[in-house]
């Protein structure tokens, strides 16, 4: 596995990999502290392409002025053990003034998906990650990238990017890792407390419990639905409520009528974000609504 810290290093690296004929290239961008769900990410990409790069960069783009850039959990030594395990060939970590030689004067900016959940709540969040990504995606070409969905919305407007820009690369979106009582991963899970870590589990049980009582035909609309997350998240103390929303996916809009059963097109998501004390996390279900009829 090489280890490369400038654009220029990350070029000749890629550059010797297809000039051996190692494509496929498949490019999974992380912000580091990997977990199992990053794990996750790399074996996929081994699977798909012969050469995989990993990019672990905090991006200070897309964090607002109150979140926490500085404090985000960093540990290099550990990533890289994990990458190489995992398989990555080339890790790219670029210093910051790496990435931003200059005042960055270019944003990329997808309206629209990126005007409710997590893009309501932390305002220019996405626009980092637009930016970002899309740089990256210059330095690396990639035939493939890798995000995981418990980002689901990310995953939402990254697609719309490419498709809108005709970007080179095709975005592959896996599935949410969760721990073994259904917490999903999150590098920000090291900020729980143990009492906020178990209270947080009423996420995964929330998301549970709606899509079981979909299927059982006991909740037909939107507002059933979020009247029913609310409430089991309400029953955690700790719980701050930032949003519970169920939304078309990818499209992030209205359901018709506010029915989650009837004449849906596509894909439906629950997504939350709850507070247990200064640490936000999110958390999503993502489902057909026809297959859950088909269930009823
Ligand atoms: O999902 C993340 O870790 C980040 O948003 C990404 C895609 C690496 C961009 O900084």
């Amino acid at each position: 596995m090489r280890v490369v810290r400038t654009v220029e290093q990350l070029r000749e690296a890629l550059d010797y990999m297809r000039m051996g004929g190692h494509t496929p290239i498949g490019f999974v961008p992380t912000m580091g502290y990997l977990h199992e769900g990053h794990a996750s990410l790399i074996r996929k990409a081994g699977e798909m392409s012969r050469t995989v790069v990993m990019s672990i960069f905090v991006n200070p783009l897309q964090f607002g002025p109150s979140e926490d850039f500085s404090s985000y959990p960093r540990d290099e030594r550990r990533d890289l053990e994990l990458a190489e395990r995992e398989g990555a060939d080339i890790v790219f970590i670029p210093a910051v003034e790496e990435m931003y030689p200059q005042p960055i004067r270019t944003r990329i900016t997808v309206d629209s998906l990126t005007a409710q959940l997590c893009g309501a709540s932390r305002p220019g969040h996405f626009d980092g990650v637009t930016t970002v990504v899309s740089k990256l995606f210059n330095m690396v070409q990639p035939d493939y990238a890798f995000f995981g969905l418990k980002d689901a919305q990310q995953v939402a407007v990254l697609r719309r990017m490419v498709s809108d820009l005709n970007m080179n690369v095709e975005i592959i979106a896996c599935p949410i890792v969760r721990e073994a009582d259904g917490l999903a991963l999150s590098s920000r899970n090291v900020y729980l407390g143990s009492e906020e870590r178990t209270q947080a589990l009423v996420l995964s049980r929330a998301l549970r419990e709606a899509r079981k009582a979909i299927e059982a035909g006991a909740v037909q609309t939107v507002d059933q639905a979020r009247g029913l997350l609310i409430s089991v998240i309400s029953s955690s103390p700790l719980a701050v409520i930032d949003y519970v929303e169920i939304l078309s996916f990818p499209g992030l809009g209205a359901l018709d009528g506010g029915s989650l059963l009837s004449g849906a097109e596509g894909e439906v998501i629950m997504a939350l974000a709850v507070k247990f004390g200064r640490t936000r996390l999110i958390d999503n279900n993502v489902f057909i609504p026809k297959e859950v009829h088909a269930l009823v």
